[in-house]
């Protein structure tokens, strides 16, 4: 045990990370997301937001059946009907947490809620008093909390304490606060709320002014001792503080920052590349700790430094955040056991046999084609038979052939298997992917619109395997499939295919949440 003082880190990827538009994960990403959060140390888990639907309710579920070290928490809004779902889909942990929230600034008060002073008074006492009927550990926030007076902000803190809150949290609702401002407003709480000493105080900042971490960071030098973040920063419009900032600021800076987060920063390129698969968002290259970027060095002159010594232009090495070197691996006579060493290497230690012997087998067809594999082609692989092994294929792909070039429309040969049924067709296109998109709808007739079709190289050189990501949209559900291979058409067909197959199973889906009445909110939150 480290005897620096505790920064207890929440994250928040799948609750408020999920309210980025188009930012969806289905039930089972969250939870293999969730097993790496354990993995990591991450103290408490945001799942989600349960009474807003199905989905939210059968995830936070599932996940705090699964969690073996975090705590899991879900957010309610001054409802009790919203903290019931909270409790009906966390009862299964041996401890968890509630969140629930109210706005106090004017505007949202006057605007949003339509409530007076003492009418927030009231939902404050009577929700936190309610949940903390089920479970001791109740955070409560005071929502746009930046904007809201200080006096009337102390009132409502030392009453949500009073009625059993053991975290205080206070959101940057609309990420307007600057750093000076945010530290001084958690100093004012220490110093005027009587009972702060009896509860924890968070900080949730939003990144619209790109100040997020700095609020945070900056809180934390005036009593924060939670803080409230997401994997790659994602998040409401600009989104939230990012984890692996704060996290790789408090360890690089600890002379200024003398705190312990307790996480397994080794991990942090894994979860930032799960949640990017699940969510369909890529990472920006030059984004701090898991851009692509985040450690290459270009120019000569900064590569003649490193060589000599990395400090001279490496303030934290990339194996601290989990990035390995590029590296050589196996060829073509690597037999499985190897495989699996790899494998635990890359830190895949809780695989089926159907999935290591899925991916092995990919990997002997990858070893023929290509002639040098890298960590990443196997992770690529890897990634790839998880997704097989959710067991989502009613559709799948059984051959391809396509005529592309310059003078003729390209056309597309298709075999599918749709619930077992044998089906051909062949389509023109306005280029391959587009004539290739045409046979699955010629094949199995459906209406979605494709809102992201995105291709990215694993590794250098003309033979790399692609990795593909297609997002479909539908109504107001949204999928992400994804696929790896070295044909590029191969990779955007299967990837296709497995979002509709996705979207399949998100129709089918039947509410397991008992009677809870589950709430579209409106305008987030
Ligand atoms: O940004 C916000 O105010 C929130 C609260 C629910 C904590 O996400
Ligand atoms: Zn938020």
């Amino acid at each position: 045990m480290s005897d620096k003082d505790k920064v207890y880190i929440f994250d928040t990827t799948m609750r408020d990370g999920e309210q980025s538009p188009g930012a969806s994960m289905s039930v089972e990403e969250k939870i293999q997301i969730s097993r790496v959060f354990d993995d990591m140390g991450i103290d408490i888990i945001e799942a989600g937001f349960p009474i807003t639907s199905p989905g939210d309710f059968e995830a936070v579920t599932a996940i705090s059946k699964g969690l073996k070290n975090s705590i899991p928490c879900g957010l309610a809004r001054a409802k009790k009907k919203d903290i019931d779902a909270c409790y009906e889909s966390l009862k299964y942990a041996k401890r968890f947490r509630i969140h629930t929230f109210i706005s106090t600034s004017p505007v949202h008060m006057k605007h949003k809620l339509n409530m007076s002073n003492d009418q927030v008074i009231d939902a404050i006492k009577e929700s936190v008093t309610y949940a903390k009927k089920f479970t001791d550990d109740v955070e409560w926030s005071c929502e746009d909390g930046t904007r809201t007076s200080l006096d009337f902000m102390c009132k409502t803190i030392e009453l949500a304490i009073n009625c059993g809150a053991t975290t205080i949290n206070i959101p940057d609702t609309v990420g307007y606060s600057i750093p000076e401002e945010f530290a001084k407003t958690i100093t004012h709480i220490k110093n005027n709320v009587p009972n702060i000493d009896k509860a924890i105080i968070s900080a949730h900042c939003h990144n619209d002014l790109g100040l997020a971490v700095a609020n945070a960071l900056a809180g934390l030098s005036a009593g924060v001792r939670q803080i409230e973040c997401t994997i790659n920063g994602i998040g409401e419009r600009a989104g939230n503080a990012a984890l692996e900032e704060i996290v790789m600021a408090i360890k690089t800076r600890n002379d200024l920052m003398p705190y312990d987060t307790g996480i397994k920063t080794e991990l942090i390129s894994k979860a930032s590349k799960i949640v990017s698969n699940a969510t369909g968002f890529p990472v920006q290259f030059n984004k701090a700790i898991v851009g692509k970027n985040a450690f290459a060095h270009e120019s000569g002159i900064h590569q003649d430094g490193m060589l000599k010594n990395r400090e001279t232009y490496e303030i934290m090495s990339p194996e601290s955040v989990g990035v390995k070197q590029t590296s050589l691996v196996m060829g073509k006579h690597s037999g499985r056991h190897a495989f699996k060493d790899k494998l635990t290497d890359l830190g895949y230690t809780d695989m089926t046999d159907d999935v290591i012997q899925e991916a092995f087998g990919k990997f002997k067809v990858l070893a023929d084609k290509k002639k040098h594999i890298y960590d990443e082609d196997i992770i690529a692989l890897v990634d790839d038979s998880l997704i097989v092994d959710n067991k989502i294929n009613a559709i799948n792909l059984k051959s391809l052939k396509v005529y592309a070039g310059t003078g003729e429309p390209q056309r597309a040969e298709m075999t599918l298997d749709v619930f077992g049924d044998i089906k051909q067709t062949t389509q023109t296109g306005d280029g391959p992917v587009d004539a290739i998109f045409k046979c699955i709808k010629e094949l199995y007739e459906h209406e979605v619109k494709l809102s992201l079709y995105q291709v990215h190289a694993v590794t250098e050189g003309t033979d790399a395997q692609a990795t593909v990501s297609v997002k479909i949209e539908e109504n107001d559900r949204t999928t992400v499939g994804q696929s790896a291979d070295t044909d590029t058409l191969v990779a955007s067909a299967k990837a296709y295919l497995n979002a509709l197959n996705k979207m399949l199973i998100k129709r089918e889906k039947k509410s397991l949440s008992g009677n809870i009445e589950h709430q579209k909110v409106k305008g987030g939150v």
